[in-house]
């Protein structure tokens, strides 16, 4: 089986009343149940994390070496900030899909800059919670020959 473990940053947990105009109307269970139904379709084991700390976010990526196989991760606003989680991913070694709902490129200018970027395999944004499934699919199709340099 693919174990995937799929991180949910910090304010991740108010979806559904944060700002549906930016974020949707969806609640963070609603994406995970949405997330785990595709994942049987496509027999991949889930796991789901939601932190506010980055601290628990860097743990918990580190802990993850020890079991999965990828990383699908939305960092919130840790994206921008936290060179400590593109560590941790980097140092793991783990195959990652850094995704978010909103098309961060086409809001403010601090939203643009990526920390985790250089350190995923690529970027999924601007599809609501569907970046989550196309993620997701993308790790379905994931092939490790074709990403190695
Ligand atoms: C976000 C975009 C970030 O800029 C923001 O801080 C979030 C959510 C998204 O999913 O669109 O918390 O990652």
């Amino acid at each position: 089986m693919f174990n995937v473990f799929v991180i949910h940053g910090p304010n991740l947990n108010l979806l559904g009343v944060r700002e549906p105009e930016i974020y949707g109307s969806m609640t963070l269970e609603e994406i995970n149940r949405m997330l785990q139904e595709l994942a049987e379709e496509l027999e991949i084991e889930l796991r789901f994390l939601q932190s506010n700390s980055e601290g628990d976010i860097v743990t918990a990526i580190q802990e993850a070496a020890e079991w999965a196989d990828a990383l699908i991760i939305n960092a919130g606003a840790y994206t921008h900030t936290s060179l400590a989680i593109a560590d941790a991913i980097q140092g793991v070694r783990l195959p990652a899909i850094e995704v978010h709902l909103s098309n961060i490129y086409a809001r403010e200018a601090f939203r643009h800059q990526s920390f985790l970027s250089r350190v995923c395999l690529g970027q999924i944004c601007g599809f609501g919670a569907g970046s989550y499934l196309l993620a997701l699919r993308a790790l379905g199709e994931y092939s490790p020959t074709l990403f190695s340099d």
